[in-house]
């Protein structure tokens, strides 16, 4: 056997459906649909190991619940899917509607990438991801709903732009 085993596709995708559904309402929805928080208390958890999720299922209060409807296995999966989306640099993108909203976010050339939205409006947001793609594509993220996108970034600065808001990614 070796030293380090890397998690099967099997093992990461059991890991995203029990991230979703466990308990009714899932993980995602303390730490968002993509572990990355979403402005919930849970806050972003990508990229946690294991223990950590051992360790606050024992301590949180508000995670105890779900100690005991988690087997060893459901553990390791999700565990697996946390550090999955760990290996992403993340871009994350809430969008409020805020009047003139610049954010800026600095991340590595050449390491996968994820960007992920979350509107929190009721207007639909179809944005215009041809700045990272290189070809023609529309996000199209509805109301409440969160989506992402993956890709591995060039240098240079990037702008996305939906309304009132604009995400500028400068690639180092
Ligand atoms: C009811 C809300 C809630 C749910 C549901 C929930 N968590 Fe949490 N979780 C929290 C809070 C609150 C914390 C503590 C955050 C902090 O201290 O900043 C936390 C902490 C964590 C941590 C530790 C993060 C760290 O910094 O070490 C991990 C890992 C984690 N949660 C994973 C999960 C997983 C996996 C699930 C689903 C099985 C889950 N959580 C479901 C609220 C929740």
């Amino acid at each position: 056997m070796s030293l380090f085993t890397y998690a099967s596709e099997e093992s990461i995708s059991a890991g995203e459906s029990t991230f979703r559904t466990v308990g009714g309402y899932g993980c995602i929805a303390c730490h968002g649909l993509y572990g990355q928080g979403g402005g919930n208390v849970g806050g972003n958890i990508r990229g946690s190991s294991l223990n950590d999720l051992k360790y606050s299922l024992e301590h949180e209060q508000t995670m105890k619940l779900l100690g005991d409807v988690l087997s060893e296995q459901d553990k390791i999966n999700l565990a697996d899917y946390m550090e999955y989306l760990g290996t992403f640099q993340l871009v994350d993108w809430m969008y409020e509607g805020i009047k003139g909203g610049l954010l800026s976010v600095s991340i590595d050339s050449g390491k996968n990438s994820q960007l992920v939205v979350l509107n929190k409006t009721f207007e639909p947001m179809l944005i215009d991801l041809s700045p990272l793609s290189g070809k023609h594509l529309t996000l199209r993220v509805d109301p409440y709903e969160t989506q992402h996108f993956e890709w591995l970034p060039e240098k240079g600065v990037y702008e996305l732009s939906f309304g009132d808001e604009a995400i500028s990614i400068n690639v180092k």
